[in-house]
């Protein structure tokens, strides 16, 4: 079982991957930081708040992330894909507005403190707020023991523009640094996580199998990501999980990914490739050694993927 800190902007695919990290026996949740991204940050933190309320769990700490990229631009939210409120067709019951102006950046520490080299970070936002953690405190942050982030999309279309993955493109200056500095990084892009699909009929399953609120919000969700998916992408067979499939990741699940070991950077100066992530693929390249060096996941074994997600959302574990 892991030790996991969640940093999420809590919409749709965000969600999914919390339930999961709650519903799985290879998880021990510590915590989640909760920033902008999808929508804004008062709306993801209560996002999170209202989720673990449904599964009796407030006792898991959420920390108030960032608000902004680090270019100081006032960031896009994507209420077209997730919802007004980031939770599809959902409304939680709590206003946005208690979350306003709580920042709690000691607890990220004190969590990592408690849990010295123990301690997994997945990273499923805009990276604004994890590399925030390492300005602030790099010496707690040497004590993490692996960090997992869902971005970027190598020699791969982006969804945010023709070349640029979403968090990326929300904060290239913030995942440039994470690429270069985070120790001991894997990154999830979309090579691997636009194939991580549940289709209507494993979601129906889950449904059918469903026997508590916490899990009863997964139909409603899934079905609005998916009517918005057959807008996006007309005719594709289900949703992609891109969070969920990062935080699998970070489970080391047989088979489930193959990875190549390249250093990443992320165009932040640019103007036409703003927000790509770059890593050298050129025939007679091979995987690459030294603090730089990430591990990309670059595709994905969708049996065993969607196998494990069946397993652990009903309730088979
Ligand atoms: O590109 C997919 C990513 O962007 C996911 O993390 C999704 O939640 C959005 O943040
Ligand atoms: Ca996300």
């Amino acid at each position: 079982m892991k030790n996991i800190i969640l940093f999420a902007d809590t919409g749709i695919d965000d969600a999914i991957a919390l339930v999961y990290a709650l519903k799985s026996p290879e998880v021990n949740l510590i915590g989640v930081v909760s920033g902008y991204g999808n929508i804004e940050r008062e709306k993801a933190f209560r996002n999170v708040e209202y989720l673990l309320e449904l599964a009796g769990r407030t006792d898991i700490p959420v920390i108030a992330g960032a608000t902004r990229p680090l270019s100081g631009e006032d960031p896009d939210f994507f209420p077209e894909i997730h919802g007004i409120e980031g939770l599809g067709p959902i409304d939680p019951p709590i206003p946005e507005e208690r979350y306003a102006n709580r920042t709690n950046f000691s607890k990220l520490f004190s969590l990592i403190k408690d849990h010295r080299n123990e301690v997994t970070i997945v990273n499923v936002g805009r990276c604004t707020s994890l590399a925030i953690a390492h300005y602030l405190s790099p010496e707690v942050m040497a004590d993490v023991k692996e960090t997992y982030v869902m971005g970027g999309a190598f020699n791969e279309p982006g969804n945010a523009t023709e070349v640029a993955e979403a968090n990326f493109f929300g904060d290239p200056i913030a995942a440039h640094y994470i690429c270069q500095n985070a120790a001991n990084l894997t990154i999830v892009p979309l090579n691997a996580t636009r194939n991580a699909l549940l289709t209507p009929r494993e979601v129906n399953l889950i449904d059918a199998r469903s026997d508590s609120p916490l899990e009863k919000l997964i139909k409603p969700i899934l079905d609005f990501y998916y009517e918005v998916y057959q807008q996006l992408e007309p005719g594709i067979s289900g949703t992609p999980q891109h969070d969920l499939a990062a935080l699998m990741a970070a489970l080391d699940i047989s088979g489930l990914y193959e990875y190549s070991k390249r250093e990443v950077t992320v165009e932040h100066e640019g103007t036409y490739a703003y927000g790509e992530s770059i890593a050298d693929f050129r025939p007679g390249t091979s995987n690459c050694f030294g603090p730089k060096c990430a591990r990309i996941a670059l595709s994905i074994n969708q049996d065993i993927f969607v196998t494990n997600v069946l397993h652990v959302l009903t309730n088979e574990s």
